[in-house]
């Protein structure tokens, strides 16, 4: 049991009963809980025997394909149709789709009514859980639309990892092996001599993460500097997981992110902050739990003009965070192109 403060939201770990308590605190006149097929097969249960009231259960189809405006009308229309008042509460119980989208539907409903956010995924419980970001794609942007509003609490049940497919949990991990790598040398040997993501101490992991992740955002809210280090990893990474979305072997976000931290590693080697034997450590552990796919980079030209279009790029030149020592991350490192093929050319070299 474990809970960290932010600004004006508490994240609490494993703690049924501070969830009772705050839960009998909001006396909302009514509350709805969102879910998708998966979250209420094997997580909605576990959430309603805490709760001693009844819940209007609102149903969504799980993935990223439902995150935009019309699922949004369907969750308004079943608030408003239901009755919901600016006292309901909404409970987001699912991954970041769902936290993401039942944030944003709560946050914008008769101008905002309160709701908590219970992530039932790796990646949501270390990265969407932080922050306060909100919202919904749009016209084939990711995220286009929304706002940063924080949410009554945040309660993370890593009980619920139990039931997520061994490929959602390799896709969070990434973010915490980043976390490791950017801000605190001592967890990324700890997570790097890992060989399963099987009966790890995830109370203690998640814990770790979400206060790396919270101390740097709350050094920079509004991502002008130092935020730009949990980026690590993702420029490259974005571009390939876009690149992929559509065909018929697409990567999980944390998938591509890991082939983006070892292309990134090689450019942190490749100005002279981290030494040969570190590049290969971090290679060869990604290599180790995430395999070697360098299908993946072959489109090279592609993937670079996927990257020119990013907001960060710009002039010919790329922005890049990178690490700066194990432990240590460094923001707005121009790179230039023939640098990012090498690197492309570095995670798609076999090796021993
Ligand atoms: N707000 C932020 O700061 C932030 C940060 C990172 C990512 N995100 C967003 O989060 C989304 C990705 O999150 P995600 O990976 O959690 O995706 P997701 O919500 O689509 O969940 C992944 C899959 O796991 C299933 N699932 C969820 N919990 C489960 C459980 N306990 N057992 C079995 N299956 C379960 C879901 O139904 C879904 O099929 C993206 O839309 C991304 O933009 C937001
Ligand atoms: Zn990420």
């Amino acid at each position: 049991m474990k809970s960290i403060s932010c600004n004006y939201y508490n994240i609490h770990i494993n703690d049924w009963n501070s969830f009772q308590s705050l839960y009998k605190e909001l006396t909302s006149s009514n509350t709805f809980v969102l879910v998708d097929e998966n979250t209420e097969k094997y997580c909605l249960h576990m959430l309603l025997e805490h709760i001693d009231s009844v819940v209007h259960v609102i149903r969504i189809p799980s993935g990223e394909q439902s995150k935009n405006i019309e699922t949004c009308q369907r969750i308004w229309s079943f608030l408003l149709n239901n009755g919901a008042d600016r006292n309901s509460l909404l409970i987001n119980l699912g991954g970041g789709v769902i936290g993401d989208m039942g944030g944003f539907c709560a946050a914008t409903y008769m101008r905002g009514i309160r709701f908590i956010q219970i992530p039932t995924t790796l990646l949501s419980q270390v990265d969407a859980s932080v922050g306060g970001k909100l919202g919904i794609d749009f016209m084939g942007f990711k995220n286009m639309i929304g706002l940063i509003q924080d949410p009554s609490a945040v309660f993370i049940f890593t009980e619920f990892l139990k039931t997520l497919p061994h490929q959602q949990m390799k896709s969070g991990y990434a973010e915490l092996l980043k976390h490791g790598l950017i801000a605190d040398k001592h967890i990324w040997h700890r997570l790097s001599e890992k060989t399963t993501f099987e009966n790890l101490d995830f109370e203690t992991l998640v814990y770790e993460s979400v206060m790396i992740k919270k101390e740097v955002t709350e050094k920079d809210p509004h991502e002008k500097g130092l935020r730009k280090i949990l980026n690590f990893g993702h420029t490259i990474g974005h571009a390939v997981e876009s690149y992929w979305m559509d065909s018929r072997t697409p990567l999980l976000h944390g998938e591509a992110v890991a082939i983006g931290m070892v292309s990134e590693a090689f450019l942190s080697y490749r100005i002279g902050k981290i030494s040969e034997a570190v590049l290969f450590d971090i290679r060869n552990t990604i290599i180790k739990l995430y395999g070697h796919h360098p299908k993946y980079l072959k489109p090279t030209e592609e993937i670079l003009h996927l990257m020119q279009g990013d907001k960060k790029n710009h002039k010919g030149e790329f922005r890049f965070s990178l690490l700066e020592s194990v432990g240590n991350a460094c923001y707005d490192i121009a790179i230039d192109q023939d640098k990012v093929t090498e690197s492309f050319m570095f995670y798609k070299e076999k090796m021993g």
